[in-house]
C-alpha cells in the first residue's frame, strides 16, 4: 500500500495507508478540470503519488469530435459510448492503484448522477478504496461564460473549429448535462463529501474522515480564481557569495546593493499597472536587505517575513565552501550529489524536508493575490518546482541567476513565466553536479 510520506528520523510527519479517489462532481465548464489537475501537482509536490484519470480523454479516443446531440440522454449510442469510457477510465484507475502503488486517484469525469456516484463508491470500496466527492457547484454566467471562452473553445474536442461555433455547442452539451444533472442532495449525508460553491464563495464538508482528505479538502478551500501574478527573486548577492561560503547570514555585498536599488524599477516594469503588492522575505538579512528599498517605495507595499523562507539549513557546512566540504565531508558531498532532493545535511536539512515546511507558503500564496517573493536558492527552487511542475530529481538542480526576477502567472492549464534581468553583474553560485566550483 501507498505511504504518505516517507517517515523521517524523527520528523515525525504522519504515516499512512489510505487510498483515495477524489471525485470530481458537477456540469460542464465548472473548473473541475482545472481542480484536479491543481489537486495532483499539489500532492505530488508533497510526494504522494496521484493522477488524474480523465473520462473525456477516453471518450475521445473513440469519438474525437462529438456535437452536443452525442451528450444527448436520448442519444442511445451516445449514452452506451460514453458509459464505456466511464468503465475503461475507472478499470484503469484501480489497476493504476493496484500495480503502480497511487494513493490518490482523481476522477475526473461529467456525468454526475446519484446512482453514478453510487457505482463508483460501490466499485472503489470493493477494492478498500477510499472515495471523497467535490462537487463544484456555480451558478454565476459570467464565470461560467469566462470559462468556456478560455478552456473550452481550446479544448481538443474543438480543435480546428470556429470558436463562436464551438462555444454555442458547448453551451447545448451543457444543456444536455442539465436534464439529468443531480447535485449531491441531503440524502446522500453517508458520502464523503465538500461542495464547492461559487468557486469557494461558500463551502460545505461532509463526513470527512482522515488525514489525506482533510489535507485535500483544505487544500481546496484554498483556492480561488481571481486573476494574480507571483514574484520570485533571489536575495542580492551576498558577502558570503563572493567568497563562495554556504549558509550563514551574511550582509549583501555592493552589486547586491546595486540590486536592491533596481529592484523597485525591475518590479514595477514588470507588474506594468497599479496593483498593490505583498513582499515577503525570510527572516535572514540578505532578503531584508534586497528587498528594503522596495519596501520603502512610495507604492507603500506591506512587507512580512517568514521563518519558513530562510534558506535549507547545511547544518556543520554551513560556513563553509564547497570545496571545503569536498575535503572535510567527501562521502557527504558524494551522497548528495546522489540524490539531492532526499540528502539531509548533518544537523541539518534535505530538500524535502524544506518542501515540507514549505507548505503552509503555499497554501498561504493560494489564498492571497500579488506576492513577491525574496528568498534564497534552494527555498526558491522548491516554490518554482510547485508552480511549474518540476520534478524531484530535477529541482534541485534548476539554476535560479542572481539578480533575476521571475514572474509567474497562474493560468487555466499550465503557469506563464517571465524572467527579468536586472543586468547587474553577481557570481555564479550555480553548481552542476560533481563539482566544487565556486565560481562558473
Ligand atoms: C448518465 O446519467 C443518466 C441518468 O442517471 C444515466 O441514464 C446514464 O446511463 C448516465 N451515463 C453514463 C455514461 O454514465
Ligand atoms: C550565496 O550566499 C548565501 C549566504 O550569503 C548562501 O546561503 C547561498 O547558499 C549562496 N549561494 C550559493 C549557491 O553558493
Ligand atoms: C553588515 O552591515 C552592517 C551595517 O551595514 C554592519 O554593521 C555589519 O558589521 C556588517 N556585517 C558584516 C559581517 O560585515
Amino acid at each position: 500500500m501507498a505511504t504518505l510520506y516517507r517517515k523521517t528520523n524523527g520528523q515525525g510527519v504522519q504515516v499512512e495507508d489510505t487510498r483515495v479517489v477524489v471525485v470530481m462532481v458537477g456540469l460542464p465548464a465548472r473548473g473541475k478540470s482545472l481542480i484536479a489537475q491543481k489537486v495532483v501537482r499539489y500532492l505530488r509536490w508533497l510526494s504522494i503519488k496521484a493522477k488524474a484519470f480523465n473520462v473525456g480523454s477516453y471518450r475521445r479516443q473513440d469519438t474525437p469530435q462529438p456535437t452536443a446531440d452525442f451528450f444527448d440522454t436520448s442519444n442511445k449510442d451516445g449514452e452506451r459510448m460514453r458509459h464505456a469510457a466511464a468503465e475503461a477510465a475507472v478499470k484503469d484507475m484501480l489497476k493504476w492503484f493496484k500495480t503502480d502503488g497511487g494513493a490518490v486517484a482523481i476522477l475526473d469525469a461529467t456525468n454526475s448522477t446519484k446512482a453514478r456516484r453510487r457505482w463508483v463508491r460501490e466499485r472503489c470500496a470493493d477494492n478498500g478504496i477510499e472515495t471523497l466527492y467535490v462537487e463544484s457547484k456555480c451558478d454565476s454566467e459570467e464565470t461560467i461564460m469566462a470559462n468556456i471562452m478560455e478552456v473550452k473553445t481550446t479544448s481538443p474536442d474543438y480543435e480546428g473549429q470556429d470558436p463562436e461555433a464551438a462555444a454555442l455547442d458547448f453551451l447545448n452539451r451543457i444543456r444536455n448535462y442539465e436534464k439529468v444533472y443531480e447535485t449531491i442532495d441531503e440524502d446522500e449525508k453517508d458520502l464523503t463529501y465538500v461542495k464547492l460553491i461559487d468557486v469557494g464563495k461558500q463551502v460545505i464538508i461532509n463526513q470527512i474522515q482522515d488525514y489525506l482528505q482533510s489535507r485535500v479538502v483544505y487544500y481546496l478551500m484554498n483556492l480561488h480564481i481571481r486573476p494574480r501574478s507571483i514574484w520570485l527573486s533571489r536575495h542580492g548577492e551576498s558577502e558570503f557569495n563572493l567568497s563562495g561560503k554556504i549558509g550563514g547570514d551574511a550582509n549583501i555585498s555592493e552589486r547586491g546593493q546595486l540590486y536592491a536599488r533596481a529592484l523597485p524599477d525591475l518590479v514595477a516594469s514588470s507588474v506594468g499597472d497599479d496593483r498593490r503588492l505583498t513582499i515577503w522575505t525570510s527572516t535572514l538579512k540578505r532578503t531584508i536587505q534586497t528587498a528594503r528599498f522596495l519596501a520603502a517605495s512610495p507604492k507603500g507595499y506591506d512587507k512580512l517575513e517568514w521563518k519558513a523562507l530562510d534558506e535549507l539549513d547545511s547544518g556543520v557546512c554551513d560556513g563553509l565552501t564547497y570545496q571545503e566540504i569536498a575535503d572535510q565531508y567527501p562521502e557527504d558531498f558524494k551522497a548528495r550529489d546522489d540524490d539531492k532532493y532526499n540528502y539531509r545535511y548533518r544537523g541539518g536539512e534535505s530538500y524535502r524536508d524544506v518542501v515540507i515546511r514549505l507548505e503552509p507558503i503555499i497554501m498561504e500564496l493560494e489564498r492571497s493575490e500579488n506576492i513577491i517573493i525574496v528568498t534564497h536558492q534552494a527555498v526558491l527552487r522548491c516554490i518554482y518546482a510547485y508552480y511549474m511542475n518540476v520534478p524531484q530529481e530535477q529541482s534541485p538542480w534548476m539554476e535560479v541567476p542572481l539578480h533575476t526576477l521571475i514572474k509567474l502567472t497562474p493560468r487555466a492549464y499550465s503557469t506563464e513565466e517571465q524572467r527579468f534581468d536586472a543586468n547587474i553583474p553577481a557570481v555564479s553560485t550555480f553548481r552542476s553536479k560533481g563539482s566544487t566550483a565556486k565560481h562558473q
